[in-house]
């Protein structure tokens, strides 16, 4: 009892003193916080994490397919990212025949490594502060002056700025456009896959773990980036050789404790750290739930049919995983904000800096007055949007639309059409044409019967079923979900294409419901919104002049970035405990044979039974699979390295806790942490689950 009680006087004790940490922050490498990094446990100096006339980490760091990051692990060009980001080509290569989803995927050497044509990878190699020339001539102008002046710039800055032809000038705003960052780049395009584990392990929990804690994913993948002979980017050839880095990294086995400093280095995609609470309050009381429920209607009707049918699970894998994954953020974010208190606590602050600085006050009434007008537009907006990603039929609506009104101004070149049918081919490949109507039906039903009558136009009101019976017919027979095996067929005669389109009943809906929707909705919300961003590019500057303790970071815009933190468990709910870490033991107490999320392989089932674990087995004889820490992290840093006080990768992010999700917004690091998969669940697998002993001789480990 005494010694139960010390225990956990000392985790009390512990607990709060580790988790001081103060800032979340996705940071700009080259503007890191060294000081809090320092105090909480960087070993190594900020100058090894980004330097131009060395080789640092960031050499190791990509942004892999436009929306992840992956990080090089060896000399070879070897690249490690998500399962889940590297999804669309595991399944590109999938067949029901030969289901590498279910299967994995190892290439036995160099020559069986998987091309993908769409896949590029891209290294920053300089970052630069451009303010000063992107803003020049910008005072005292309106808002669409400074835009046009702004553009020019940029424009210009790229053409002038010293770089190689295979470089890249990316220019980016920072703090809500009050700064600007230009990024040299260099994009590799031909990114091989080299190995993948079965989605028992490597998507494991599916959609039901998904975004929770505690986690047993193996989320990773492998791929290999090739260059010419040069080592410079080329397109996929044969004759192209694997990549040599400038930098890769070494992998740490050693055993990860609670409390030990770590960082996370990737490309954020967005968040939104410096809105005012009303803001807040909008995202609580209407959008989240109105995405939510729309989402709820896609979800329970694909999953109906992918339950039955193996086909329609392999097709509509990607799509369903990624309309559930924003889903249940919105979920977890709501909850969060409601938790932490995140408006209340906004709005104290708001009345701190008001208090100093009077100004804020009066941007604080206009940003009232503005989110108020907003009101009646936003969840309509909202929703219009959702449309397109939850329904196949409708986005395809909105290219044949766009096809009609080509044809009719006669401005269908030979050029945009094949970028059309291109598109349209590409959303038929995994199309269930009886699958989505149904899905199509039901949510624009719910749109209508939705957003406010004006934004709908007189002729599609009805009630719901009503709508839905209505719309489904129009689906059924519409060009859309009847042209799916011949697109080529279809535009060979574009008069009659033309001609047909004008009768389809579905496509004629969708001009008719655009129409009303942008006059009576969008263009009115541009103006609001347009205001609404202006005011934040003042409010940023205004809270960055007035809250002088703070140390502020850019909310993240798709580029490089490194997060810090502690590994740490969490307390998520009154009397429940997280620990930081899951080991091999908990994938199977959650196994369940034959199961589409929780089934584990054959393979490592065995592996378990014989505890074949050596060398990978931590004090306790167990293999660690996930741990936890107060990274903050966002969507686009899956695939990011966790590295140690050392730089050493010691796991690989994926996802976070979705107690926490509402980090996009408010970052508490009581409640908020990111998910990795620990290294050496990685290398167990690659070892004894794959026999893959040729990629291990790549890598280099240290303890
Ligand atoms: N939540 C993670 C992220 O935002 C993982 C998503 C992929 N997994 C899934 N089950 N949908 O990307
Ligand atoms: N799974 C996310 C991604 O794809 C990372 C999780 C998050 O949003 O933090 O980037």
């Amino acid at each position: 009892m005494k010694k139960l009680f010390y225990s956990t006087l000392f985790l009390i004790v512990f607990g709060i003193s580790a988790i001081a940490q103060k800032n979340g922050g996705m940071w700009i490498p080259t503007e890191l916080n060294e000081k809090e990094m320092k105090e909480l446990g960087l070993e190594i100096s900020v100058s090894d994490i980004f330097n131009t006339t060395r080789p640092s980490i960031k050499d190791a760091i990509v942004q892999f397919g436009g929306g992840c990051t992956g990080e090089i692990i060896s000399p070879r060009g070897l690249v490690l990212t998500n399962h889940h980001c590297g999804y669309g080509e595991i399944q590109a290569h999938s067949s029901v025949d030969n289901d590498l989803l279910s299967n994995g995927f190892w290439a036995k050497n160099n020559s069986e490594e998987l091309p993908n044509p769409d896949l590029s990878v891209t290294f920053v190699v300089e970052i630069h502060n451009v303010s000063e020339q992107i803003l020049a001539g910008t005072s005292g102008l309106s808002d669409e002056e400074q835009a046009k002046v702004i553009e020019k710039n940029i424009d210009s800055l790229r053409k002038n700025f010293p770089h190689k032809a295979y470089q890249n000038i990316i220019v980016k705003p920072m703090y809500a456009g009050n700064k600007y960052y230009a990024f040299v780049t260099e994009t590799y395009r031909d990114v091989r896959l080299v190995g993948a584990p079965p989605q028992s392990i490597g998507k494991f929990g599916s959609d039901t773990d998904n975004w929770v804690w505690p986690r047993h994913t193996g989320d990773f993948s492998l791929f290999r980036i090739y260059a010419d002979k040069n080592n410079e980017p080329a397109d996929y050839s044969p004759d192209n050789v694997p990549f040599k880095p400038k930098n890769y990294l070494k992998i740490s086995v050693r055993e990860l404790k609670d409390g030990d400093f770590t960082f996370i280095f990737g490309y954020p995609g967005r968040t939104s750290e410096y809105l005012p609470s009303i803001a807040i309050e909008q995202i609580i009381d209407d959008l989240n739930p109105a995405r939510i429920a729309i989402r709820n209607i896609t979800l329970k009707t694909l999953d109906e049919k992918m339950r039955q049918d193996n086909a329609t699970r392999i097709k509509y894998a990607a799509k369903y995983a990624g309309i559930s994954n924003a889903w249940k953020k919105w979920q977890g974010e709501s909850k969060g904000l409601r938790r932490s208190n995140a408006v209340e606590k906004r709005r104290l602050y708001e009345n701190r800096l008001a208090d100093k600085n009077p100004e804020i006050k009066t941007v604080l009434a206009e940003f009232e007055q503005l989110y108020g007008e907003q009101k009646k537009y936003a969840v309509a907006n909202a929703l219009w949007g959702e449309l397109s990603r939850n329904s196949e039929t409708f986005y395809l609506a909105s290219l044949y639309y766009r096809v009609s009104q080509l044809i009719e101004k006669n401005e269908l070149t030979k050029e945009k059409a094949d970028k059309i049918k291109d598109e349209i081919k590409q959303i038929y490949k995994d199309f269930d044409s009886e699958l989505d109507v149904k899905v199509t039906a039901k949510v624009l039903a719910y749109y209508v019967n939705s957003v406010p009558r004006q934004y709908v136009g007189g002729n599609y009101y009805a009630d719901a079923a009503e709508n839905e019976k209505t719309f489904s017919l129009w689906a059924k027979k519409s060009i859309i979900t009847n042209a799916h095996n011949d697109v080529e067929a279809l535009f060979a005669d574009t008069q009659k294409l033309a001609k047909s389109l004008k009768k389809d009943k579905f496509v004629d809906m969708y001009g008719n419901l655009l129409k009303t929707y942008m006059v009576n909705c969008h263009d009115k919300n541009i103006v609001v919104s347009g205001k609404i961003n202006s005011l934040q590019k003042r409010y940023m500057a205004l809270q960055m002049a007035t809250d002088t303790e703070k140390a502020f970071f850019p909310d993240a815009n798709f580029t490089l970035r490194v997060s810090y933190g502690q590994i740490h468990g969490s307390q998520p709910a009154d009397g429940v405990e997280y620990d930081f870490r899951t080991t091999l033991d908990g994938v199977i107490e959650k196994y369940v044979p034959g199961d589409y999320e929780f089934d584990v392989p054959k393979k490592l089932l065995d592996i378990y039974e014989r505890k074949d674990y050596a060398p990978y087995a931590d004090a306790k004889g167990k293999i660690p699979v996930a741990f936890t820490a107060t990274n903050h992290t966002t969507g686009g840093n899956s695939g990011s390295p966790a590295l140690d006080s050392k730089g050493n990768l010691i796991g690989l992010n994926f996802d976070r806790q979705w107690e926490g999700t509402m980090s996009d917004i408010h970052f508490d690091p009581e409640l908020c942490r990111n998910i990795m998969v620990n290294a050496r669940y990685i290398l167990f697998i690659i070892d004894k689950f794959a026999d893959a002993d040729w990629l291990l001789d790549e890598l280099t480990i240290v303890n």
